[in-house]
């Protein structure tokens, strides 16, 4: 935010996992693999969003950068925002191994990154919402809308909870990404749901659709991991 108000969250301190550690950067793509198709995803995403060569498509929390690279190869503009300074170097590097340079890499974050662009057509964020607390996030949606053209989309994938079985649906996905990835990703799972902000599907809802938001579709898997869909009404 240009104007920082004195009690403003900072998102640039790392809590839960440290993304801003080189070593953690280096390793977070083979970790990940182990239990997602990070290109295949990103894919299935852009597909359903629709995605076109004219688009523009800010990309929050980008990490490593494999969804904005794929979002690169089908539209006109990506930029990718990141609090971690290291995340952002890898990708870059990454982006321009592969002759990549429609990407735009900015060290910002969901309560900070000021975009002076045209609206865009497209917002996404994947396993990134769940750093700001909930209060938090329903300020990072509201500038969210800013940016977005009438008619926009958000996209949101993230740990997001249902009530019913929820601790029972957390347990369970500890158990699985720890067969998945092994002891690591267990402790890194557990220390996620101790640390970050995963929240309620019914929170998320709300603070959706009372930024303006059309929620368009959501799938909830296992009770713990969320797919938004949401729409920028006119
Ligand atoms: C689990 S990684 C996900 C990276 C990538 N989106 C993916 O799906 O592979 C979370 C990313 O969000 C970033 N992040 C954490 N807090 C953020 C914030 N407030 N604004 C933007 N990015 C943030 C971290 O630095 C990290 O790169």
């Amino acid at each position: 935010m240009k104007d920082t108000i004195p009690w403003q969250y900072n998102e640039f301190t790392q809590v839960g996992k440290d993304y801003s550690k080189p070593e953690e950067v280096e390793d977070f793509e083979a970790r990940h693999s182990d239990f997602r198709d990070l290109e295949g995803d990103s894919n299935a995403v852009l597909d359903l969003l629709g995605v076109s060569e004219n688009d523009i498509l800010i990309d929050f929390g980008s990490g490593t950068g494999v969804f904005a690279r794929q979002a690169a190869q089908r539209c006109r503009q990506v930029h990718a925002v990141d609090v971690s300074q290291a995340m952002l170097d890898y990708a870059r590097n990454v982006a321009i191994r592969a002759g990549v340079t429609n990407i735009e890499y900015h060290h910002g974050g969901f309560l900070t990154f000021e975009y002076d662009g045209p609206p865009v057509d497209y917002i996404t964020t994947t396993l990134a919402f769940h750093h700001l607390p909930d209060f938090w996030k329903g300020i990072a949606l509201k500038r969210m809308y800013t940016m977005l053209k009438p008619k926009g989309k958000l996209f949101i994938h993230d740990g997001v909870i249902e009530v019913d079985g929820a601790i029972d649906n957390i347990t369970a996905l500890i158990d699985r990404l720890g067969e998945a990835g092994g002891e690591e990703m267990r402790e890194d799972a557990e220390e996620h749901f101790r640390k970050e902000f995963s929240t309620y599907d019914w929170i998320i809802d709300g603070l959706l659709t009372r930024a303006g938001f059309e929620i368009e579709s959501r799938e909830i898997v296992d009770g713990v991991m969320a797919s938004y869909y949401c729409l920028r009404p006119e």
